[in-house]
């Protein structure tokens, strides 16, 4: 596996590599990486000749500065796991090496950006578009692989897609849970022992309102999920809502969309939890 750190470095790899008429994927991550992000790797790795990590924690996309600060950084073992599983280069570039100036440009994400996640964390989609666009431009991917884990994610990043225009294949990965149901996340090694205990509730609560929905409205269901999870010792839900999984709009009734899904934030002391659960698909 091949490290690289400067963008010129990147571009030509890719660009020897396109010319050897072979694929690439691309899977962007801010590292600390576990099996949620290997299960990216190795998708792209089935699809794709060429396999590109990214690895950066990204200022943008931070609205929050200790979150910056605390985030974990574990880059040796993240390489160790990549080369591991066969991936083909690890780009891992310095904050001046992306932004050797200020990105000032606001992207108009639309509706898709403004609810949940949007709405909660002014201008972090805008970061994320922001260093997955640059992204796109470096690599110029086949394909780019993205978890179902941040679902609102994704599709901002499809409509950052077709407002700029790349020619890319958008793959959406599935949820990869521990076995007691909690979503794998950087942000679980900040919890404390009580905290990891309780955690899974978040998952335990969503799959248990499967059952719940069928005989209940929309509104009930939210309240149902909400008052359990707060229920738990140092779980708070930021939010809970239940969305058309196309456009990311609440809806009201479950005949509304074909595809429902219910997307869940909570802070369980204070670490930043998220997660989701489709009703319909
Ligand atoms: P990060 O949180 O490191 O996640 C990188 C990718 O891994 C994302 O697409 C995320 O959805 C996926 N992922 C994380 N946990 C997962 C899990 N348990 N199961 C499946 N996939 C999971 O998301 C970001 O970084 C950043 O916003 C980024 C897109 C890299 C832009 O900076």
């Amino acid at each position: 596996m091949k490290i690289i750190r400067t963008i010129l470095e990147l571009k030509s790899f890719v660009s020897a590599a396109k010319t050897d008429g072979k694929t690439v994927g691309l899977v962007p991550t801010m590292g600390a990486l576990h099996n949620g992000h290997l299960s990216l790797v190795e998708r792209a790795r089935k699809e794709n000749d060429i396999v590109v990590v990214s690895v950066f924690v990204n200022p943008t996309q931070f609205n929050n500065k200790e979150d910056l600060r605390t985030y974990p950084r574990t880059e040796e073992h993240d390489c160790m796991l990549l080369e591991k599983i066969g991936c083909d280069v690890a780009f891992i570039p310095s904050v001046e090496e992306v932004y050797p100036e200020p990105d000032t440009r606001v992207f108009d994400l639309g509706k898709v950006a403004e609810v949940m996640e949007g709405k909660h964390r002014p201008g972090h989609f805008n970061g994320v578009a922001q260093i997955v666009s640059k992204l796109f431009a470096m690599v110029e991917p086949d394909r780019a692989y993205f978890g179902e884990k941040d679902f609102q994610q994704i599709a901002v990043i499809r409509r950052m897609v077709e407002l700029e225009g790349f020619k890319l294949q958008i793959v959406a990965c599935p949820i990869v849970r521990e076995a007691d149901g909690l979503a794998l996340s950087s942000r679980n090694v900040r919890l404390s022992e009580e905290q990891r205990g309780i955690a899974p509730n978040i998952a335990k609560t969503l799959k248990g309102s499967l059952e719940y929905a069928k005989s209940h409205t929309v509104a009930e269901t939210i309240g149902f999920v909400t008052d359990k999870i707060n229920s738990y010792p140092q779980m708070e839900v930021e939010y809970y809502e239940i969305v058309n999984g196309h456009d990311m709009q609440p809806v009201t009734d479950w005949n509304d969309s074909d595809y429902v899904v219910g997307c869940v934030t909570v802070y369980c002391g204070d670490v930043r939890l998220i997660d989701n659960i489709a009703y319909k698909k």
